[in-house]
């Protein structure tokens, strides 16, 4: 395993994400929540991962319990990272949140406490009042944020008055935005990029295509509309040709993409132990730098179209948009009568 050392902190760069266990949207069932997730977490903490990401919000509880579960007894060699969904972020409801997070973890402490999203109402330094107040205390050893933009990130981080470790960004193959100044700045300052999706949720192991997608959330996600999935087909080209290189998988290389750039961390989901191994061998996947500059060019030409819930959300904007039209056109005529 190759790791990513910052400030003393030490990360497997190939980290393990739990959103699976336990949630309706993966739809992996019980037996997966119930024996697969254990078996999945102990062969990543054999493999030398040790960050272990989770969230309240995953299955309401679940998958945090099925982690806490899972680490009994090896709490020691796990980097346990999970999120709180900040609908009120303030201090008193933050702490009871990260209390009760740590109860269904079986911890002491979180090694990483993150802001699952910002929150547009709550102004953010009563959030980081209530973060630094529970590293004091220390329920919580870091603080993360996620989905942050970089201008909130520092601003987090000048009203911790302390290291915001890591920001939890969707980064892979189809989208590379946070290459624009989210990467450069956690590189040349010695924060962590913690990449979520990083297989584009399945799409770029190739598995999927037109007709033939996963049930779930996933088949409602802009990702996997017919469009785009043909849109993918190139970048998934690349992988393949890639990876038959090395002897590896495509799932492998867009992996090792990721990884080969400083100070980042992924932490791909997987269904099966075999997919958990198959990711964690991508840490010794080395790839030339005419490769990465194939994937680079390759993904640069990527756009995705919106799926349904941005067509859903325009249908939305559009649908008030004519209601407020409506509105003035009847309202203008009882003004002027007065
Ligand atoms: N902070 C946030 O807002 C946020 C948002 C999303 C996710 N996350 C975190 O990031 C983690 C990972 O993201 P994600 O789950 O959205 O997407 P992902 O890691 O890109 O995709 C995971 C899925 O890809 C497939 N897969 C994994 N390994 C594979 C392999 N070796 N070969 C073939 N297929 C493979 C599996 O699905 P199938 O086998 O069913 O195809 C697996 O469930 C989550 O678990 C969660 O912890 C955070």
């Amino acid at each position: 395993m190759r790791y990513v050392d910052v400030h003393g902190v030490k990360l497997s760069a190939i980290g393990l994400g739990t959103w699976q266990f336990g949630s309706k949207e993966w739809n992996y069932g019980s037996s997966y929540e119930e024996k697969e997730s254990a078996a999945i977490v102990h062969k990543a903490l054999d493999l030398g991962v040790n960050v272990i990401d989770t969230a309240e919000a995953y299955g309401w509880g679940r998958s945090e319990r099925a982690v806490g579960r899972a680490i009994v007894s090896r709490r020691d060699e796990a980097f346990i990272a999970t999120k709180v969904f900040p609908v009120m972020p303030v201090e008193p409801v933050i702490k009871d949140r990260a209390r009760r997070s740590a109860s269904r973890l079986g911890v002491q402490s979180i090694d990483l406490y993150q802001i699952h999203w910002p929150n547009p109402v709550i102004p953010l330094n009563l959030t980081m009042r209530a973060m630094a107040s529970l590293q004091r205390s220390d329920l919580v050893k870091n603080i993360g944020v996620s989905n942050f933009s970089l201008a909130l990130w520092q601003q987090a981080e000048r009203f911790l008055s302390g290291k915001v470790l890591s920001n939890q960004v969707r980064y892979n193959l189809l989208d590379r935005r946070i290459e624009n100044n989210v990467l450069p700045w956690a590189e040349e300052t010695g924060h962590v990029v913690i990449a979520y999706s990083p297989l584009a949720q399945g799409v770029l192991s190739g598995r999927y295509s037109r007709g033939n997608i996963p049930t779930g959330l996933r088949a409602y996600t802009a990702a996997f509309q017919p469009e785009n999935l043909d849109k993918a087909i190139p970048v998934i080209d690349a992988l393949k040709r890639i990876a038959l290189e090395h002897g590896a998988t495509p799932t492998q290389v867009a992996l090792a993409w990721l990884i080969s750039k400083p100070n980042v961390v992924v932490i791909p989901g997987a269904s099966s132990i075999s997919q958990l191994q198959a990711n964690v061998e991508s840490a010794q996947l080395d790839l030339t730098d005419e490769d990465i500059s194939e994937l680079n060019d390759v993904s640069s030409i990527y756009k995705l179209s919106s799926g349904l819930t941005d067509q859903l959300t325009r249908a939305a904007r559009a649908g008030q948009l004519l209601a407020s039209r409506t509105l003035k056109r009847y309202i203008r005529p009882v003004k002027s009568a007065w």
